[in-house]
């Protein structure tokens, strides 16, 4: 459920007229709603509920200040991958004690300044990675604590681009390796070894992966515990999908994922810790865009819109889905013709939707992708010399330009020209 509805004929962000943001910001813009970022948050954290438990938001799916402010007041931690996660974590107020540290290729320069500003736990990758975390760590006079992030080789059938958990993926430690590898971590002076990673994949719709994956993650907690190892807490990664279309089967409500978590791991006695990205952030976003030509092709016709493949990646990268619709309510039973729906970047792969049914539009219609709030902003770029587009957060019936748009000015300030073109 979001808070992307209409009335009387208009599409609203809560009490907000899209129109109405699309006037005073221009098009095209990402609009979040708080109200569905916190209640998909709650659902999380009540779904977990009598667990000791902590909802790690993994902010690569929306890393906006605003957007962490928010979940962080309602108690969230955060999964970061890279350095500049852990500092736009920590501007936000996130304490390092509620900052999770994932990722195959963290640097010497970030685990040290993780350490530093404090952490709840790295989830290491590699054997090397261990071995230069232990070297940071005892060179620092500290202990890092840590979770092995294991690969439980487990088909999580997802967009191969997005799945983690099969052996051929580069993530994590082989399970058949983990006794030796959580052997050797127990030995060195500079980690403390407190639980169990593993993260397989995103866009999950089904639960049976995820269960199959935790039951070997329960089943290595006895074994590793009977080794002597205290294994505390355990962190079951992201990865639950959300449904981009209203029509196809709805994927598994947070509360039916909690219920698996319980059944699987909750005799254990662990603290358990999550990390939605997309389910938190996803449907709490829309992109707004405008209509700039409808283009009468060969054998179909196109709706060129000023938003593009920079802007949202996703229909380009992944064949991803994102339902389109006006911003304008069309009347009900209007007619509908196919349209192959277009940005004006110049290349083919600019297509957000292929013979997609649309009501009549013209040029300076809105319209609006739905589920676009997370992968959307944080994968955009600046292709074809376009502005990143600016980010928009409601909160009832106010909102507030949380990320403006740079001006064509402040993006070319931005490249130095060598003294001898001077
Ligand atoms: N934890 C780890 C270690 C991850 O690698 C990811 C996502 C998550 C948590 C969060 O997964 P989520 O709950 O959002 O599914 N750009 C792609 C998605 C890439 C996901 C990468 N890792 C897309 O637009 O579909």
């Amino acid at each position: 459920m979001d808070h992307f509805l209409y009335r009387d004929g208009a599409l609203f962000a809560e009490d907000v007229s899209v129109s109405e943001i699309a006037a005073a910001v221009g098009t095209p813009f990402y609009c979040y709603s708080t109200a569905t970022l916190e209640r998909h948050f709650r659902l999380f954290d009540e779904a977990l509920e009598p667990m000791p438990h902590l909802v790690c938001f993994a902010m690569k799916s929306n890393s906006n200040q605003a957007i962490l402010k928010t979940l962080a007041a309602l108690g969230a931690g955060m999964d970061v991958v890279s350095g500049g996660e852990y500092a736009r974590a920590k501007a936000a107020g996130v304490p390092g004690d509620r900052i999770v540290f994932s990722g195959v290729g963290k640097t010497i320069e970030e685990m040290r300044v993780a350490l530093e500003g404090g952490i709840r736990q790295f989830n290491v990758e590699s054997e090397p990675e261990m071995e230069a975390l232990n070297a940071i760590a005892v060179s620092m006079g500290g202990r890092a604590p840590i979770a092995l992030r294991i690969n439980p080789d487990v088909d999580a059938r997802t967009h191969a681009k997005i799945a983690t958990g099969k052996s051929e993926n580069k993530f994590g430690i082989p399970i058949a390796r983990a006794r030796e590898v959580y052997a050797r971590a127990a030995a060195l002076p500079g980690l403390d070894v407190i639980g169990i990673d593993l993260h397989i994949g995103s866009q999950l719709t089904e639960l049976e992966p995820f269960e199959q994956a935790y039951r070997k993650v329960a089943d290595l907690t006895e074994t590793l515990r009977a080794d002597g190892h205290e294994i505390r807490r355990l962190d079951l990664g992201g990865g639950l999908g959300i449904p981009y279309t209203r029509s196809n089967d709805a994927p598994p409500l947070p509360s039916e994922y909690g219920e698996m978590i319980k059944r699987t791991v909750g005799h254990l006695g662990c603290e358990v810790e999550i990390e939605p990205g997309r389910l938190i952030s996803g449907n709490a976003g829309i992109m707004v865009s405008a209509v700039i030509y409808v283009k009468h092709g060969e054998g179909r016709d196109f709706l060129i819109l000023d938003g593009a493949m920079n802007d949202l990646i996703r229909p380009s990268m992944y064949d991803a889905h994102h339902d389109i619709v006006p911003v304008r309510e069309p009347a009900a039973g209007a007619e509908q013709a196919p349209y192959d729906i277009v940005g004006p970047v110049c290349e083919t792969g600019d297509t957000f939707a292929r013979q997609r049914n649309m009501p009549e539009l013209g040029a300076g219609d809105l319209v609006a992708f739905r589920s676009a709030g997370a992968y959307g902003a944080v994968m955009a770029s600046e292709y074809n010399t376009r502005p990143l587009i600016p980010e928009v957060l409601v909160q009832g019936d106010q909102f507030a330009v949380i990320r403006p748009r740079p001006s064509f000015d402040e993006m070319i300030a931005r490249d130095n020209i060598p003294e001898w073109l001077l």
